[in-house]
């Protein structure tokens, strides 16, 4: 029988057991980075149809201090720029890397890809799903909170691929999510209704979904390969999060961006920059959630 490859492709597809697995890990890793090796060398291939920073740099950076090696593909210096499947890139990278990441657009192709891979896939990013940044979100929110089932996370904005991914850790974890966004933006029912839906409450107006928020999470209102719409820009203004927006929640709440951020759009930098954003311990976090999911896909624990 064919062995059950472990690919890492969405937060609800994994169980709870390895979710929480692979985020205790990552505590792990910060607390002894550098210290943690792989016991044969292995080589992660990585191919990017989006640009990315955080996390190339943080999946390369944290493969190699785990004594692997990275190979990085994009559509310009690949043959995939002149028209060869990814299919077919996949299979024959397949023979060379021991695990491939993919970034891309179409979540039915990363799902198609991790059928006929015959090494673990890592979803990098889809137009739909974006779950290596919840497991860093998560630490994070770890670091800071004793019980992340208590809390209250309100999500600001649109309903995008970071927000979708935020919805399916409801699966795992009891902490309510209040999603505020404007009318044509909120992600799609069906998302909401695969989860714990009872968890998730939708509001129009953001400073009611803010009140006793322990956390605020906003995200780009334009999205990597979504096609620009001025008239639905005009809808976002009073999602910003700035001081006025944080001022409605009865706490001292903390916030939240995987960024990169549109400083002005969606959040100002009295938010981003002030004592209670999280956003540099979040990116710092991608490197050993990063190398946690890597060494879970390589059946390392
Ligand atoms: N948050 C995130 O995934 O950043 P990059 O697009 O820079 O990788
Ligand atoms: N929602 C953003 C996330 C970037 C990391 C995008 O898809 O562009």
């Amino acid at each position: 029988m064919k062995k059950k490859i472990r690919h890492f492709l969405n937060i609800n597809k994994l169980s709870t057991k390895d979710i929480l697995l692979i985020i205790k890990q990552a505590h792990f890793l910060k607390k002894n980075y550098g210290r943690k090796f792989l016991n044969d060398k292995k080589i992660l291939a990585m191919i990017f149809e989006k640009p990315s920073t955080r996390t190339r740099v943080s999946f390369e950076v944290g493969m190699k201090k785990l004594n692997g090696d990275v190979v990085v593909l994009d559509q310009h210096d690949s043959q995939l720029g002149r028209g060869e499947s990814l299919q077919d890139t996949i299979k024959v990278l397949g023979r060379y890397a021991d695990i491939i990441l993919y970034r891309g657009s179409d979540e039915k192709i990363l799902y198609d890809i991790s059928e006929l891979s015959e090494v673990p896939i890592i979803n990098g990013l889809t137009n739909n799903s974006h779950p290596c940044q919840i497991i860093a979100d998560i630490m994070t929110l770890e670091e800071n909170f004793k019980d992340i089932n208590k809390l209250k996370i309100c999500w600001v904005g649109d309903g995008n691929n970071v927000c979708n991914s935020w919805i399916e850790a409801i699966n795992h974890y009891d902490f309510e999510l209040n999603i505020s966004c404007p009318e044509g933006c909120f992600p799609s029912k069906q998302i909401i209704e695969n989860c714990k839906s009872s968890q998730v409450r939708l509001f129009d107006k953001p400073a009611e979904a803010l009140k006793n928020a322990d956390v605020v999470i906003t995200d780009t209102w334009e999205s990597m390969g979504v096609k620009k719409d001025r008239e639905k820009l005009k809808r976002f203004h009073k999602f910003r999060v700035d001081a006025d927006l944080m001022s409605k929640t009865t706490k001292d709440s903390f916030f939240l961006h995987c960024l990169p951020a549109h400083r002005g759009c969606e959040v100002t930098d009295e938010v981003i920059d002030g004592k209670n954003s999280l956003v540099w311990d979040e990116a710092q976090n991608r490197l050993y959630a990063h190398q946690s999911i890597l060494l879970w896909c390589l059946e390392d624990f």
